[in-house]
């Protein structure tokens, strides 16, 4: 069973899962639009299931566990916005907290013997120095990571209590074609293929001199998959071990369109300009600022790579030319006459 199924990482998990021959059960929230895009590749796959569920409704949640008795359960549902975590708070602790507590209470009342992954998060490290590890002492910046503790802990508060094979999975950013367009390196991506296009002068963004280790979201699907394979449960950091700055991210996606970019100036008045050609390609917004930011994430994933043989396989130059390449196909005339979701098929 997979919450958050519609998501980045809920399309390449359940993929991964039906192609080792599982049987997929997906909690689907209803929405007015469709939202079940980055699933066209399994959607008529006859062993994917869908069911209308809420991590807020516990009810529902009850119900599909009832019903389908699942050997594991994936926890990826959340509201994953860091930034929007600071306009709906309550919100975000009700999903990303509390709906964790409903689903343990449930597996453990209906007394299932499921495994359980939680997603869990490298904002829990804040701005602790890096690299950071499982040992790192948590300091969340925000009210996503807030709730994102609460839930590290309530996994960690019932495998001691109940015995249960319930592991976090403390991931770095990973990213794909696949992922949503607010993150930053999608909003770099699709602007850079947008200016390419001619479609787009500047993009705008935040804090520039945040440092992130990114990797590939398909890579974490199979840490996370290994998590629930081992004889006992744990928590593992998933990373790349390399951090790189929103800057460097620009450079990176601007260079794969032969764009080299200079800057000027400093903070909300700092440009990013076509060397070439001297036009203003990069502007700073204080309406993409933060109340707080974490400033420099870069992990050590060695307990993954001792006790679950795991290590990240994409770089990140790679990933920034795939998502810049799949953004691109995505506004070419062949995109619009042929089938819309092609690009999922060559990112997959
Ligand atoms: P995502 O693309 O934003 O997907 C989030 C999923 O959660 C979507 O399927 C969404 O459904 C679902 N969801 C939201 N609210 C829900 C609710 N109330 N009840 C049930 N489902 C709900 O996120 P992602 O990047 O795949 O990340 C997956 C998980 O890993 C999240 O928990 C995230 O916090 C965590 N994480 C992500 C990263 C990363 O870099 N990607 C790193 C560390 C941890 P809709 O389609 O209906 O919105
Ligand atoms: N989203 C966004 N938009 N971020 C920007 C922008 C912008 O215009 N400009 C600069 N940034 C900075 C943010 O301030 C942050 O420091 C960094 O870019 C990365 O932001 P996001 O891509 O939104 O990701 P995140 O690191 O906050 O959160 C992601 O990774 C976490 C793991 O560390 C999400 O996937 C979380 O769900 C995940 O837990």
């Amino acid at each position: 069973m997979i919450t958050g199924i519609t998501g980045q990482d809920g399309a390449y998990l359940s993929r991964f899962l039906l192609e080792k021959g599982y049987v997929v059960h997906g909690v689907h929230r209803r929405t007015s639009t469709d939202n079940t895009e980055r699933l066209w590749s399994v959607l008529d796959d006859p062993n994917l299931h869908l069911h209308d569920g809420d991590l807020t409704d516990g009810g529902s949640l009850t119900r599909i566990l009832a019903d389908t008795r699942p050997d594991e359960v994936y926890n990826l549902g959340a509201q994953s916005h860091v930034g929007t975590s600071f306009q709906t708070p309550e919100y975000t602790a009700n999903v990303d907290g509390v709906g964790v507590l409903r689903l343990l209470e449930a597996i453990r009342t209906l007394n299932l013997p499921s495994r359980f992954y939680q997603a869990s998060s490298s904002e829990l490290f804040g701005n602790a120095p890096a690299p950071q590890n499982e040992k790192t002492v948590f300091a969340p910046c925000s009210p996503y990571a807030s709730a994102k503790l609460y839930a590290y802990w309530i996994v960690r508060n019932y495998r001691s209590s109940y015995g249960m094979h319930a592991s976090n999975g403390i991931l770095f950013n990973h990213e794909s074609p696949w992922r949503s367009e607010d993150f930053v390196t999608r909003k770099v991506t699709k602007a850079v293929a947008e200016i390419h296009a001619g479609l787009r002068g500047e993009i705008h963004l935040g804090n520039l001199d945040a440092m992130r280790d990114w990797g590939h979201a398909r890579d974490y699907v199979e840490g996370m998959w290994l998590m629930l394979q081992q004889g006992q449960p744990d928590d593992y950091v998933l990373s790349t071990g390399y951090a790189y700055s929103v800057r460097q991210l620009v450079e990176l996606a601007l260079d794969e369109i032969d764009i080299e970019i200079e800057w000027d100036g400093e903070g909300i008045n700092e440009t990013g300009r076509n060397a070439k050609t001297g036009e203003v390609l990069v502007r700073v917004d204080s309406e993409f600022f933060r109340p707080n930011d974490v400033n420099y994430l870069c992990g050590d994933s060695g307990k993954a790579y001792d006790l679950l043989g795991w290590k990240h396989k994409s770089s990140f130059k790679d990933l920034v030319r795939e998502m810049v390449q799949a953004d691109m196909k995505r506004l070419s005339p062949e995109w619009r006459d042929s089938d819309e979701l092609q690009i999922f098929r060559d990112a997959a």
